[in-house]
C-alpha cells in the first residue's frame, strides 16, 4: 500500500510539474520585481525567482500547483522509505524479490535527486543557501573537487547552476522514475506480493489478493485518497514561502535555514564532524570534514542496497521465499534495521542542531556533542535492545503455543491446589505463531583441498552471530504438548 501512496505522489508531481514547466524560467539573469507582492516591489532577483513569484501571486491556481508539487515531493520519499522498511523487516527482499529491492532503492535515490534539484530551482535565499553548501562539499572533494564544481556551476558561484539543474529535474529524473517504476510494477506483477503465514498457507501456495476486483479497488481508492489529500494540504498549508525568504544572494546565509526533510541526514552528517579536520598532503588539502561525512553516508546507502545479498551469502539460502517473516523471528535482522533507523535519525536530528539549541536554550556545541555520542552509541544500544525485545516476544509466542492464553479463571482441586485454566490457541493462531524452522548457523566444512578458507570461517562466524540464539518453539516439543 505504501507503493500506491508513492504512485499517487508521482502522479501529482508529474501533473503539477508539467503545469509549472510552462511558466517557470530557468535563468539567472537579474531583473527587477514588479509583481503584485508589494513588499518585494523593486527588489532585484533572478528571472528564475521572478517567474516563481509570478506563478505564486499572478497566475490563477499557480500557488496551488507549486504547493501540491512540493508537498507531493515531501511525501514521496516518506512512502518509499516506509516501503523499504516494511520490506526489510519482513524479509520481503529475499529471492525472487531481490531485484525489487534494488529497484525500490534506486527509485528512492532518484526521488531524492528530484527533490534536491527542484528545491534549488526557485532561486530564493533558502535554495541559494542549500546550493552554497553543495558548492562547499563539491570543492572539498580531494583532487577532482575544483573541476567538478566548475562543471556543475559553470563558473564562480552561483554560475549557471539553475540552467544546469533544470534538464536534470524535468528530463533525467522523470525519465528515470518512469523506467524504474515501470520495472518495479512489472516485478510486483510477476512475483506477486509476499504474504504472512496464515492457516493453510505455505511457501508453495501463496496466491496473493486477486487483482480484480479486490486489489484494484483497494489500491485505486487509496490512490485517489492520497492524491485528494495532497491537493487539500496544498490548498490550505503554505510550503516554501519564497516571498518571505527573498531572492538568493551569494553574500548572505540565513540563520536557521533547514533543508527539506529527506536531505536532512546529509546535512546532519556534515554538522557532526569536529572543526579543524583538515590536512595538507601531496600539495592537496584533504578536508575530512567533507570526506568523512560523504564516505559515511555513501557506505550507509551501500549497506542498505546490498543487505539482501549479504544475508543471502550468510545463510547460503537460495530458495524462493513467498512467506514473510515476523520481525521477532529474525532478531538479528530486526536489530540491524532498528540500529540503521537510529543512525539515520541521529544524522537527521543533527541537521536541526542549531534550532534545537535556540529553542531549548542550550549551547549549540553541547547539542552537537550529544548527537555525536548518539550517532556512535545509539545504534549499538538500539541493536541490543531490539534483539532482546524480539527474543522476549518469541518467548511469549512459545508460551501461548505450548500453554495457551491465561483465562483469568482459577480453579481449586480437591487436594487444595489452585490452578489457572489456560485457553489453548486455536488452529489459526497456532499457524501464525509457529515460526518456520528458519536458518541455522552454517557448519564449517573443509573445501576440496581439505582446507577451511578464511572467508568460510568469516561466513560461519557471522552466521553464528545471526542465527545461534533462537527461542522459537521446537516443533517436537509442540507435538508432545
Ligand atoms: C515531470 C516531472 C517534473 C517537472 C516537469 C517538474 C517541474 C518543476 C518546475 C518547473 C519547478 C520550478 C517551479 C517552482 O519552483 O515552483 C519545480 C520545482 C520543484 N520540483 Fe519539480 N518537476 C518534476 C518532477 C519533480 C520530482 C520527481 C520531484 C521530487 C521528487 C520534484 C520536486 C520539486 C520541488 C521540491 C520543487 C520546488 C518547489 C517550490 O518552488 O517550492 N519535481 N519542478
Amino acid at each position: 500500500m505504501f507503493g500506491v501512496v508513492a504512485l499517487a505522489c508521482i502522479l501529482v508531481i508529474f501533473v503539477t510539474g508539467f503545469f509549472l514547466m510552462f511558466f517557470y524560467s530557468p535563468s539567472s539573469t537579474t531583473v527587477t520585481y514588479r509583481g503584485s507582492y508589494a513588499p518585494l516591489d523593486g527588489v532585484e532577483m533572478s528571472t528564475a525567482m521572478h517567474s516563481t513569484m509570478t506563478i505564486s501571486f499572478d497566475l490563477r491556481g499557480g500557488l496551488l500547483m507549486r504547493q501540491a508539487h512540493h508537498w507531493a515531493a515531501l511525501l514521496l520519499p516518506t512512502a518509499l522509505i516506509l516501503q523499504l522498511l516494511v520490506t526489510f523487516f519482513t524479509g520481503a527482499f529475499r529471492k525472487p524479490r531481490l531485484g525489487s529491492w534494488v529497484l525500490l532503492f534506486l527509485i528512492l535515490i532518484t526521488a531524492l535527486v528530484g527533490g534536491w534539484s527542484g528545491y534549488a530551482l526557485p532561486d530564493d535565499m533558502l535554495s541559494g543557501t542549500g546550493l552554497r553548501i553543495v558548492e562547499g562539499i563539491v570543492l572539498g572533494i580531494p583532487i577532482v573537487g575544483t573541476w567538478t564544481s566548475a562543471l556543475l556551476f559553470g563558473g564562480p558561484f552561483p554560475g549557471d547552476i539553475i540552467a544546469h539543474l533544470y534538464p536534470l529535474h524535468i528530463v533525467v529524473v522523470p525519465v528515470l522514475l518512469v523506467v524504474l517504476v515501470a520495472a518495479r510494477i512489472r516485478s510486483a506483477w510477476v512475483h506477486k506480493p509476499a504474504q504472512f503465514a496464515e492457516a493453510g498457507r505455505t511457501e508453495d501456495n501463496v496466491v496473493g489478493v486477486p487483482i480484480l476486483p479486490n486489489a484494484a479497488v483497494r489500491a485505486g481508492g487509496l490512490f485517489l485518497i492520497v492524491a485528494g489529500l495532497l491537493v487539500l494540504v496544498a490548498a490550505t498549508t503554505t510550503i516554501s514561502p519564497i516571498w518571505l525568504y527573498g531572492p538568493s544572494s551569494p553574500a548572505d546565509a540565513s540563520a536557521g535555514s533547514q533543508p527539506d526533510w529527506y536531505t536532512g541526514f546529509l546535512d546532519g552528517a556534515l554538522r557532526l564532524i569536529p572543526p579543524g579536520w583538515e590536512v595538507v598532503w601531496l600539495s592537496h588539502t584533504w578536508t575530512f570534514a567533507v570526506i568523512v561525512p560523504l564516505a559515511l553516508v555513501g557506505l550507509y546507502l551501500l549497506a542498505v542496497l546490498l543487505y539482501p545479498f549479504f544475508e543471502q551469502w550468510i545463510t547460503g539460502d537460495r530458495r524462493e521465499h513467498h512467506l514473510l517473516d515476523r520481525p521477532r523471528n529474525t532478531p538479528t535482522r530486526t536489530g540491524i534495521g532498528v540500529a540503521g533507523i537510529v543512525f539515520f535519525g541521529a544524522l537527521w536530528g543533527a541537521a536541526s542542531a542549531d534550532l534545537a539549541a535556540t529553542h531549548l536554550h542550550l549551547s549549540v556545541e553541547n547539542v552537537v556533542t550529544a548527537y555525536q555520542v548518539i550517532v556512535i552509541v545509539g545504534p549499538v544500544i538500539a541493536f541490543l535492545l531490539a534483539r532482546r525485545i524480539c527474543f522476549a516476544l518469541q518467548r511469549k509466542d512459545r508460551e501461548i503455543l505450548l500453554h495457551g492464553h491465561e483465562s483469568g479463571r482459577i480453579v481449586r482441586f480437591p487436594g487444595g491446589e489452585y490452578v489457572e485454566i489456560h485457553k489453548p490457541a486455536d488452529a489459526y493462531e497456532r499457524w501464525r505463531l509457529i515460526a518456520p524452522p528458519g536458518d541455522r548457523p552454517l557448519e564449517l566444512h573443509p573445501d576440496a583441498d581439505g582446507r577451511i578458507r578464511l572467508t568460510t570461517r568469516l561466513r560461519a562466524r557471522i552466521s553464528r552471530f545471526f542465527f545461534e540464539d533462537r527461542i522459537a518453539p521446537d516443533l517436537d516439543e509442540l507435538d508432545a504438548s
